[in-house]
């Protein structure tokens, strides 16, 4: 078990490059299975939890390899469909290897995901959209057995949420049904626009991805391919609420703007000041923020939910107070009895958070419980006085390549211990 040692108060200046994308290699690692051959992943970042996609593609017979940040899955003889049940539990979003397994081997066997930090992990919506397209889906003892007896089959889809993982494990399975498939109300995130170009590139037709009806026209087999992650959304947002909490000068590169751009206008709201093109941003900070009047959590193109708990890292220390409403995850809040014990005031009503900056927050020794709400610990004691650690890092770690490096590069003090 590792902690961070921050000393607050070091304002952060230089330039960064954003790594790849968390949310955007996990699915595309599940695809990667169902690829014939060699498939080649670019600026894939160094995290836990793709260390744990990459275990789950071994057990399922794939051979993996990493140079750097380029990752090899080749997938040629991979005949096995059972994930163990440790390596479900070790990355919460491995039910997205089940449309791919199924549709390589006929048939997977996995665990059902428990709940998670954020409260319960329903699968329902993967579930439906896979029994539509012909799966044959059991649940025994908490093993989920799905199979396809009768092959793929096209299927006319209506998601009841737009999910992002039941979104790309539709769009995964229905590359190679036979007949097109219609998934609408669909999830409109960048990495379902990232993991359609690689389907694409394998030998598949996904259409309309970005919109809320993506359209796939089944082929028959996928070839491996070589593509690189798109950029991390997430991360790009940590580093900009930390220089707005915390002051200073940082360029932030390797982004796509685009994706950024609820979280530009909360900052730009908060009077930092913002230069940007489309694949990087210089933002700069030089007095206390401003705090927002409302934010609520909503799918893209809306406020992300993962950006909460930075957003309000930056809001615990700004002027004024602000009202937060978190509208995909029932129980995303822990964190902020953390915050309060550095001294910020906010309170909390169900989903509803209100947030009363304090002018300082003073360092505490504090617990990361989940990834977003761990990295946002770790920023509001870079803008805290005095010196604290966080604890259980390995909840940051599942997220954010070298957290430590990348903040101790552009002036913070912090170290691993
Ligand atoms: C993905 C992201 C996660 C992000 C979330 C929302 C990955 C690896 N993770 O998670 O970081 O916070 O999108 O942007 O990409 N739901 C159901 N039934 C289902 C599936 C989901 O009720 O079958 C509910 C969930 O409980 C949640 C909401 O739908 O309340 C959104 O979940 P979903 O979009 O599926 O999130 P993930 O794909 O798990």
């Amino acid at each position: 078990m590792s902690a961070f040692k921050i000393t607050g108060g070091r304002k952060l200046h230089g330039d960064l490059n954003v790594q790849g994308a968390k949310n955007s290699v996990l699915p595309l690692l599940a695809a990667c299975f169902l690829c014939e051959g060699q498939s080649i992943l670019h600026n894939c970042p160094k995290l836990s939890d793709v260390n744990a996609a990459l275990d789950i593609l071994e057990c399922l017979g794939c051979r993996c390899k990493r140079e750097g940040t380029t990752v090899t899955v080749d997938s040629q003889n991979c005949d096995m469909f059972e994930v163990p049940e440790c390596l479900m539990r070790e990355m919460r979003s491995s039910i997205i290897f089940m449309g791919a397994v199924a549709a390589r081997t006929g048939k997977a066997l996995m665990s059902l995901p428990g709940g998670c930090e954020l409260g319960p992990r329903p699968i329902d919506i993967h579930i439906e959209a896979l029994k539509k397209m012909g799966a044959v889906i059991e649940c025994e003892s908490g093993k989920l057995i799905c199979e396809f007896p009768e092959g793929i089959k096209a299927a006319d889809i209506y998601l009841r949420f737009p999910s992002v993982g039941a979104t790309e494990n539709a769009m995964i399975t229905a590359t190679v049904a036979s007949g097109t498939t219609v998934i609408r109300n669909a999830a409109k995130e960048p990495e379902i626009i990232d993991l359609a170009g690689f389907l694409n590139k394998a030998g598949a037709c996904v259409l309309g991805a970005g919109t809320d009806t993506v359209t796939v026209i089944g082929a028959h087999k996928l070839y491996g391919c070589e593509h690189t992650v798109m950029p991390d959304r997430i991360v790009a947002a940590t580093c900009m609420y930390a220089v707005a909490a915390v002051g200073g000068r940082v360029r932030l590169k390797n982004i796509e703007t685009e994706h950024l751009l609820p979280i530009i206008s909360t900052l730009t709201d908060a009077g930092c000041n913002l230069e940007y093109d489309g694949h990087q941003i210089v933002i700069v900070s030089h007095s206390r923020p401003h705090n927002f009047d409302t934010v609520s959590t909503q799918p893209y193109p809306g406020f992300p939910t993962d950006a909460g708990p930075l957003l309000i890292a930056m809001s615990s220390v700004s002027k004024g107070t602000g009202v937060f409403i978190e509208n995909i995850f029932d129980r995303r809040f822990g964190y902020i009895d953390e915050l309060n014990r550095m001294g910020a005031n906010i309170k909390t009503v169900g989903r509803v958070a209100i947030i009363s900056g304090v002018r300082h927050l003073d360092a505490a020794n504090v617990c990361a419980a989940d990834l977003r709400g761990g990295a946002a610990l770790a920023v509001a004691l870079m803008a805290s006085h005095g010196t604290a650690t966080v604890k259980n890092t390995e909840y940051i770690d599942r997220g954010y390549d070298g957290f430590e490096h990348t903040f101790a590069n552009i002036g913070a003090d912090i170290t691993r211990i």
